[in-house]
């Protein structure tokens, strides 16, 4: 199967992924359909798909008219069999539980076509852990999308058995929605930019939580010599505090780590005053208007 011969995406789980990469496949011309588990979750997600859309019209990237096409290309089903029946490639959104994963897998390769792609969006799982619950290893693999409000980079990770037809497929399938994406070339959990982000967010969590320079000078640093408009702890208020700290409390008890738990500590204390990031108005700093958006942030020079 080319990637021309795709029409119509099935998305599995239409929670805040689901609703986005629905959204979008939408926009570039696929018909979408959304599968949950029940109908008021669907009503939900046809609601918060119409404010995406809406957001989109707001900043000009699409017309009126265009957004009420987009949404008619979006339809709903409780159902898998409907579901499933005409889908010409599959995006899992489903909760982070691998075997949760695999059973949705295995029902659907019961009703899907032959030819159906299955991509998961998996954000720390690897593909091989449930390639073969799909019954089609070689037709399947990671897709894996950002925020798309905010960015346009999307993840493909093959498992050892995916064919290079398939990742072909979902590479075209990628970049027709408007996507630019890298091909990884083993499993990794994390993907590329997010192994990058991780370890990025860990120093300068190590170096405030141990008290060795302060949340703004942290970012001080890094704004000052990359002159980019935001460091780490302006980035985590927008990823939100509160998984900021779960990742960290995940990894203090797995790893029974004082590091991770130094760490999670520290953010506690803002979640304890309510300071869960941008979506609160406060984390690291306040919003609307963060002290490091302000001019003399970084600058501090007397001439
Ligand atoms: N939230 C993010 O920023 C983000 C980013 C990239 C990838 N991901 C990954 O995407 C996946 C979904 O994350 P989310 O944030 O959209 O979660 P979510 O909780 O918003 O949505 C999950 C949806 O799956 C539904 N669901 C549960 N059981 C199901 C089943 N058996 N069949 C079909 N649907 C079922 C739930 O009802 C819910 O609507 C996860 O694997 C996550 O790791 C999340």
């Amino acid at each position: 199967m080319k990637t021309g011969n795709i029409k119509e995406l099935l998305i599995i789980g239409a929670g805040k992924m689901g609703q986005q990469i629905g959204f979008i496949s939408a926009m570039h011309g696929y018909d979408v359909v959304l599968y949950d588990v029940n109908t008021d979750l669907l009503d939900r997600a046809a609601g918060r798909i119409k404010k995406i859309s809406d957001e989109f019209v707001m900043s000009g990237r699409l017309t009126r008219e265009e957004g009420e096409i987009v949404l008619s290309r979006i339809k709903s089903t409780v159902t898998p069999e409907e579901a499933g029946a005409k889908a010409d490639i599959i995006s899992e959104s489903a909760p982070e539980d691998p075997e949760l994963k695999g059973k949705i897998f295995a029902q659907f390769n019961k009703i899907c076509p032959p030819h159906t792609v299955f991509t998961t969006n998996t954000s720390t799982l690897v593909p091989s852990m449930f390639a073969e619950a799909t019954g089609r290893p070689d037709r399947f693999a990671a897709l894996h999308f950002h925020d798309i409000r905010m960015t346009d980079l999307v993840d493909i990770m093959p498992h050892p058995g995916t064919s290079a037809e398939t990742i072909e497929i979902i590479e075209n399938f990628a970049a027709s929605i408007g996507q630019n994406y890298v091909t990884m070339k083993k499993e990794k959990s994390g993907y590329v930019f997010n192994t990058m982000l991780s370890a990025w967010f860990e120093s300068a969590e190590g170096l405030a939580a141990n008290g060795i320079a302060s949340v703004d000078d942290v970012d001080r640093s890094w704004m000052s010599v990359l002159r980019v408009p935001m460091g780490p702890f302006g980035m985590m208020d927008i990823v939100g505090l509160e998984t900021v700290w779960k990742i960290n409390d995940f990894w203090a008890k797995k790893l029974d780590s004082k590091k991770y738990r130094t760490v999670a500590d520290f953010i506690k204390k803002y979640l304890d005053e309510g300071k869960y990031g941008l979506k609160s108005g406060e984390g690291f700093y306040k919003y609307p208007d963060p002290e490091y958006a302000k001019p003399d942030f970084v600058s501090r020079k007397k001439s």
